[in-house]
C-alpha cells in the first residue's frame, strides 16, 4: 500500500509522535509512508514530503510537525482546491490519506470521504481538546502542563508584590486548557468562553480572598472568554478573515479594569504559543503514538472514513462525522463540580 499522510491546523505537541506511530506499523505491514507538506496546502499544491529513510523513533520527542501545517482547507474554494487534491492522490497512486489536525482538517477530511470517496483516516489533534468522540487529544496535556508550570511560578512574583497575574490561556471557544491548569495551579477564579464573566462578581470575589488575607491572586481567563461590565460586553466582537473572532487582549482587559476597580494592583501575562511549543510529556507521546498506529490498522483493513480516538482509555475508531458533528465545550455540569469543588468560576 502507498499512504498519504499530512497534518493540519495549528501544531501541538504530539503530531511528530503520531507520524511515528503510523509510519511504524505501516512500514512493518511493507506500506509506503509519503507525506505532504503544511496541511491540506500539500495535497492542493502538490507539495511532497518525503518519509522514505525516516528514523520514525527520532521524531518522538520532538515538538511541532515534521511535515509543517497550515490553516488551508480545501473546502474555503472547493470548486478549485477539491478537484486539486483527488488529482494529487491519484498521480500518486495512493491507496489512502491519513489527516492529522483538528475540527478544520477532519471536516475537511469527512467532505472528501462523503462527497468524493476519498480513502481517508483522522487522527485528532488540538491543544485545545474540544473535539467531539474523544476524550482527550494529544497536545492538550503538554499545554496544561505548561499553563500550570506558568502559573506556579508567577505566584511568587505575584506574592512579593502583592499582585494579581492575570494569566491569558489558549481556546478562542472551549476553556479546557483554562480550566484543567487553573484548577491545577490553584487559580483564585478561572475565566473561560462557555460563561460570562462579570467583573462586578469576579471583583467581589477576589475583594473576599484579599479581605482574608491574600497577598496575590492568579487569574486564569481563555482568551475567547466574554467580559461584561454593568452589563456590557467589553471584549472584542471583530471577526478575523476566516469568520472566527478576533481574540487576544482580554488580559490586559481584565488587569486594568481590576486595577482601577479595586486599586489591587495587576498585571497581565499572555502565555499564546508557548502552549503548544516545545516537546510533548511522556502521556502525549504515548497517546500519540497509540492513536498513530490505530489509524495505521485502519488504513490496513481499508477502514476509511473513521477517525481514530480515545474512549475510556481504550483507542477505538469513531466515524469523521461524529467526530466533527459539534465542538465539545465545557458543560454546566462540568463548571458546576468544579465551582463546588474547587474554585469560584465566573458564575453568569
Ligand atoms: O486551535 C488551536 C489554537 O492554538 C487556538 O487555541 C488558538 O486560538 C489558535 O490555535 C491560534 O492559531 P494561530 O497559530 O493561527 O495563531
Amino acid at each position: 500500500m502507498r499512504v498519504g499522510v499530512f497534518t493540519g491546523g495549528g501544531d501541538a505537541p504530539g503530531l511528530n509522535a503520531a507520524i511515528c506511530g503510523l509510519g511504524r506499523r505501516l512500514t512493518a505491514q511493507g506500506a509506503e509512508l509519503v507525506g505532504f507538506r503544511d496541511g491540506w496546502r500539500g495535497l492542493i499544491e502538490d507539495q511532497v514530503f518525503p518519509l522514505d529513510g525516516v528514523n520514525f523513533q527520532h521524531l518522538l520527542t520532538h515538538g511541532g510537525t515534521l511535515l509543517g501545517s497550515s490553516g488551508d482547507n480545501p473546502y474555503r474554494h472547493p470548486e478549485r482546491d477539491v478537484p486539486k487534491c483527488l488529482a494529487t492522490v491519484a498521480k500518486h497512486k495512493l491507496d489512502a490519506v491519513v489527516a492529522i489536525g483538528g475540527e478544520g482538517t477532519l471536516g475537511a477530511a469527512d467532505k472528501l470521504w462523503t462527497q468524493h470517496q476519498l480513502p481517508i483516516v483522522g487522527v485528532p489533534k488540538t491543544i485545545d481538546n474540544d473535539l467531539s468522540a474523544t476524550d482527550f487529544t494529544f497536545g492538550f496535556f503538554s499545554a496544561v502542563e505548561v499553563v500550570t508550570r506558568a502559573m506556579d511560578d508567577l505566584r511568587s512574583t505575584a506574592e512579593s508584590h502583592s499582585r494579581v497575574m492575570v494569566v491569558e490561556c489558549m481556546g478562542r471557544h472551549a476553556g479546557w486548557i483554562t480550566a484543567y491548569a487553573g484548577v491545577a495551579a490553584g487559580a483564585e477564579a478561572i475565566l473561560v468562553p462557555e460563561r460570562p464573566a462579570h467583573l462586578e462578581e469576579l471583583c467581589a470575589n477576589l475583594g473576599k480572598l484579599r479581605t482574608a488575607g491574600a497577598r496575590a491572586a492568579i487569574v486564569a481567563v481563555a482568551e475567547g472568554c466574554r467580559v461584561f461590565e454593568d452589563g456590557k460586553c467589553l471584549s472584542s466582537m471583530d471577526k478575523d478573515e476566516f469568520g472566527e473572532f478576533k481574540t487576544g487582549g482580554v488580559a490586559d482587559l481584565l488587569a486594568r479594569k481590576i486595577q482601577k476597580r479595586m486599586g489591587w494592583e495587576s498585571r497581565a501575562v499572555v502565555l499564546a504559543h508557548l502552549q503548544r511549543a516545545g516537546r510533548p510529556i511522556a502521556f502525549d507521546r504515548i497517546f500519540a503514538l497509540r492513536l498513530g498506529a490505530k489509524a495505521a490498522r485502519l488504513v490496513l483493513e481499508r477502514r476509511f472514513g473513521y477517525m481514530a480516538a480515545l474512549r475510556a482509555g481504550e483507542v477505538i475508531e469513531v466515524p469523521l462525522r461524529e467526530a466533527v458533528a459539534e465542538r465539545k465545550v465545557l458543560t454546566g455540569q462540568f463548571l458546576d463540580r468544579y465551582e463546588t469543588f474547587f474554585l469560584p468560576i465566573s458564575t453568569p
